[in-house]
């Protein structure tokens, strides 16, 4: 087997009460601690694939990066030693570039925009092309909400007030340029060295949504935010493609309609709840800034410097233009 199966071994007397039991468990790596939208898409699959299997599959999560760190899990599922992960989409990236279409600076402009692109003929293509690249499958969309900028330093509402600030970005090409595009070298860092890097003040600040500000205790160690919109933080829910090759056609249908549902779980939570963990992260003291001018400058000097560099990379500019044209914007010439 090229998957973690775990028969249960079950008592006489849990059987006595007639229990269902999980004939197979998969582990679920999950890189966010609880509390954020990460979790929400993981309980929510896990809710839906007992429901869908009639309890013969099961799952149990493994929270803040416990299992590795995004990228490592990425490779893990590859080789089959890991079943599933969840993740932010800019950490798949890396092993998908056709993925990074997604990342890039201010093309999905609000959630309805992100639900569009990876519920549609896009978001199918992007599994496809993910199983070829790098040997996982997407199942699943979890939503989290714009990457807002915080720091431990002071308000930035302009580019100017970023220049002499230190900022972690994950390991990814398309967020590194925009930040260059910005006047600063930013600092690329494994997600799970992020929280100790800002606490001992090796970087001054990072780019998360509030619901992962949230679920990391960011807080504890940065004062402020801005309401940044480069990137709306789209966190797929991934399965081994040899794991899923070696289920029967049933419970591969099971999966891919736990996915789906955990999808839409996963978009209603993030409506619900982002207000509130935005107002609980106010009470805890941090303080929000939004950017000067509508976010003009920031997004006029992403665009036009980051976008025509991973033309190629992405698959060519009319990769760009299809996801531009599904959601009823201009072609880029
Ligand atoms: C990152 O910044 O590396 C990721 O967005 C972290 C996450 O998955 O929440």
């Amino acid at each position: 087997m090229t998957f973690t199966k775990r028969i249960l071994t079950v008592s006489a007397s849990i059987l006595a009460l007639a229990m269902p039991v999980a004939a197979t468990e998969f582990r679920i790596a999950v890189g966010d601690g609880a509390g954020g939208t990460q979790e929400a898409l993981g309980k929510a699959f896990v809710s839906a694939l007992q429901e869908q299997s009639g309890g013969e599959m099961s799952a149990q999560l493994f929270l803040n990066g416990q299992l590795g760190d995004e990228q490592d899990t990425v490779s893990a599922l590859a080789t089959g030693t890991l079943d599933f992960s969840i993740l932010a989409i800019n950490n798949l990236t890396p092993f998908s570039p056709s993925v990074g279409t997604l990342t890039l600076p201010y093309v999905i402009l609000s959630q309805d925009d992100a639900e569009a692109i990876t519920q549609g003929e896009v978001g199918q293509r992007m599994v496809e092309q993910t199983i070829e690249d790098a040997g996982v499958r997407i199942v699943g969309w979890g939503y989290s909400g714009f990457r807002v900028l915080t720091n431990s330093r002071r308000p930035v509402e302009t580019v100017a007030d970023l220049q002499g600030l230190q900022i972690r970005t994950p390991r990814n090409e398309i967020m590194i340029e925009t930040y260059k595009a910005w006047g600063i070298n930013p600092t690329p860092m494994a997600w799970s060295e992020t929280f100790a890097a800002l606490q001992q003040g090796v970087v001054h600040g990072q780019d998360n949504p509030y619901m992962t500000v949230y679920a990391m205790k960011f807080d504890e160690v940065q004062s402020y935010i801005t309401n940044i919109r480069y990137v709306f933080s789209i966190e797929p829910l991934i399965v081994s493609e040899a794991l899923f090759e070696s289920l029967t056609p049933d419970q591969q249908a099971q999966i891919l309609a736990a996915g789906e549902a955990a999808t839409q779980a996963s978009a209603d939570f993030l409506r619900a709840e982002e207000a509130k963990i935005r107002d609980e992260l106010v009470a805890r003291g941090m303080k929000i800034s939004d950017p000067a001018d509508g976010e003009a400058e920031f997004m006029a000097l992403a665009t036009a410097h980051v976008w025509p560099k991973f033309y190629d990379q992405i698959g060519g500019k009319d990769v760009l233009n299809t996801v531009l044209a599904s959601l009823g914007r201009p072609a880029v010439e």
